[in-house]
């Protein structure tokens, strides 16, 4: 094989980069707590995650989550429109923009939802934390509809942008579980912090533990 000139400068450039990036080793410790980036922020305020905990495990000895359990996505709703009990599948996601094949062209899925109108807690969960955890989140902005979304191992979300960002509060987790939104990814620990996340950017949820993730998620409705 005869290189020219231009391709043996490419190939000199390249060892030369190759050996300084083997000569550094990635930090591998930082991944496994948060790291506040664009789009990915710790707010000041927290909870208690032993009462988080035990508030799940009574909520799923009232209710179980619903969705598309077998494929690691399962979701239980905290508030609804006033006197509305029996939510739709739609409320359970709701309108989202993704790009799904090598076109790179964004396409719609299902349908909008008026955050705004989930103003009322669900009864069956009123003498749970997650009503105080609720009342103090409606006291930062505007709350929407606000769920406890499970996530199965090996398992993530679509590559997509929602109509407004969310307040995550995660209850259980491990170090495999990411959140990543448009270039940042971190883990966010489940310590009682809330984190913002901007999900009106590209965003996925991924856990890729041998562990279940859950977190309570609610969102931030935007005029
Ligand atoms: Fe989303």
């Amino acid at each position: 094989m005869t290189l020219d000139v231009g391709q043996k400068a490419e190939i000199e450039n390249d060892r030369a980069a190759l050996q300084l990036w083997r000569s550094e080793h990635p930090d591998t410790e930082s991944v496994a707590h948060f790291t506040p980036g664009p789009g990915i922020q710790r707010l000041n305020v927290r909870f208690d995650i032993d009462r988080l905990r035990d508030a799940l495990d009574t909520a799923l000895e009232r209710v179980q989550f619903k969705g598309a359990i077998e494929d690691g996505f399962g979701a239980f709703s905290l508030t609804r429109r006033p006197g509305v009990e029996v939510e739709t599948a739609n409320d359970l996601s709701g309108l989202f923009h993704t790009r799904v094949d090598d076109s790179y062209e964004e396409v719609q899925r299902e349908e909008s939802v008026d955050e705004f109108a989930f103003t009322e807690f669900v009864p069956t969960f009123d003498d749970l934390y997650f009503k105080t955890v609720w009342q103090t989140l409606t006291r930062l902005a505007p709350i929407g509809r606000t769920r406890v979304l499970s996530k199965g191992l090996y398992n993530c979300n679509s590559w997509h942008r929602d109509p407004e960002p969310r307040l995550h509060v995660p209850i259980i987790t491990n170090p495999g579980s990411l959140f990543v939104v448009n270039h940042h990814v971190t883990h966010l620990p489940a310590d009682g912090s809330v984190y913002f996340t901007d999900t009106r950017g590209y965003h996925t949820a991924l856990n890729g533990g041998e562990s279940q993730r859950v977190h309570l998620v609610a969102a931030l409705p935007q005029h």
